[in-house]
């Protein structure tokens, strides 16, 4: 991929900022703080995530939105059973939001790592600053469209649609992508705007040092005699079987997170991939997080360290799957000894220099689109990814 061009010593520049620049790139970047203190951006950010209710009311709304998208899943009748399944699922979900605080923290998460990316790129890539970021979530404020408006307002010279999934699947960063397709079907396109696309990164080595360092900080809270025995499980979000046999390239990329962070870390300890929130009664793919604790305890594993390998900040699926029904209540119910959580990445200094490097690194590439997402999964059926992948090639000037 693209990003396998990192050279780690360019990372150890990104480290220590400072060391980085010469008498032109501070010439530079004075005339684009210049230009941010008049307050127009040159180069928008779009951190594009599924998004997670603020608050209770928005549970709803945001369930609905997913229930009716199709890139999301396939349903029948999908128009009228959709928002059936989200109304029948309103308040048991509302009530988990309720016992983490309300609301999910994934905005003011994504705003922080926004905020701190762009006073790196800032620095580390002066020609192309001032840089801004925008959020654009799925199924909840701020929304695709609304962000991809405000963009155009601010009068940018260059917008990065940036997926906040690290590994790629159709289910989340290709909706995501699509949500953007879709929304210029139905108005002027801002040709004057240069786009282009990260769509993955499952396998930066910011990124794995960032996931190996949170699991170090969880080892040591062990003690010293029990360490060695602790099991890491890498937990991601499942997905249908029916959308793995199609060819969605998640498994695959998750899989490769995890080879690398155990590489890193030295293979320390033993493992294991396993998948999370299964939902409705369709095959998913495990085995699952909930019946591999079952099954460790039962040949003898006491102890345990839950990643969530898949997701870059804390929400409902980290702060009450794992948190209170794994850790807390099935530990107690199996009777494990120990079950503790690795933070996500959120603000992470690391997995900062982590997206400032993946950005500056696009910025400065040829390549505007990785080739793969311009390939369909090899049994892909939804006429929306077809079509949106020609545009994209065409807006940014790639073959499809
Ligand atoms: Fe993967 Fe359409 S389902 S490209």
């Amino acid at each position: 991929m693209w990003y396998k061009t990192v050279k780690a010593a360019r990372i150890r520049l990104f480290d220590f900022p400072g060391i980085f620049f010469n008498g032109y790139s501070k010439m530079l970047m004075k005339k684009s703080l210049s230009s941010a203190a008049s307050g127009s951006p040159k180069t928008a950010i779009m951190m594009m995530n599924m998004g997670g209710p603020q608050s209770l009311d928005q549970v709803s709304t945001y369930l609905t939105r997913i229930m009716t998208d199709t890139d999301m899943m396939q349903l029948p009748v999908q128009g009228v059973l959709g928002p059936y399944i989200a109304k029948r699922r309103t308040a048991s979900v509302q009530k988990k939001y309720d016992e983490i605080g309300g609301g999910s923290p994934i905005l003011k998460w994504t705003k922080l790592q926004g905020e701190l990316l762009c006073q790196k790129l800032d620095q580390v890539s002066p020609e192309t600053a001032p840089h801004k970021y925008y959020v654009a979530f799925r199924y909840v404020d701020p929304l695709t469209n609304s962000t991809l408006e405000q963009i155009e307002k601010d009068g940018v010279e260059r917008v990065v649609l940036f997926s906040q999934y690290p590994q790629y699947s159709c289910a989340t960063s290709g909706s995501s992508f699509n949500a953007i397709y879709n929304h210029y079907m139905n108005r002027n396109f801002p040709s004057n705007i240069k786009w282009s696309l990260i769509d993955r990164w499952s396998t930066h080595p910011l990124l794995v040092r960032t996931f190996a360092d949170r699991i170090q900080t969880e080892l040591k809270q062990f003690p010293k005699e029990k360490r060695n025995e602790v099991v890491i499980l890498f937990s991601a979000h499942s997905l249908p079987l029916k959308a793995v046999n199609r060819g969605d390239p998640y498994p695959s990329e998750v899989g490769a997170t995890v080879q690398l962070v155990m590489n890193e870390l030295g293979y320390c300890n033993p493992y294991s991939l396993v998948w999370q929130s299964k939902v409705g009664p369709l095959e998913w793919l495990g085995p699952f997080t909930d019946d591999a604790i079952r099954a460790y305890v039962k040949q003898g594993k006491k102890n345990f360290i839950l990643v969530p390998i898949a997701f870059v900040n804390e929400h409902i699926e980290t702060l009450h799957e794992l948190d209170i029904e794994y850790c807390q209540d099935l530990g107690k119910e199996v009777g494990a000894e120990c079950i503790r959580r690795a933070a996500a990445p959120n603000d992470h200094p690391l997995f900062i220099s982590a997206l400032t490097d993946i950005v500056a690194t696009h910025l400065k590439s040829e390549q505007k689109v990785n080739p793969k997402f311009l390939t369909r999964c090899p049994h892909c059926t939804n006429k929306n990814c077809y079509e949106a992948k020609q545009w994209f090639a065409k807006i940014c000037q790639a073959t499809a």
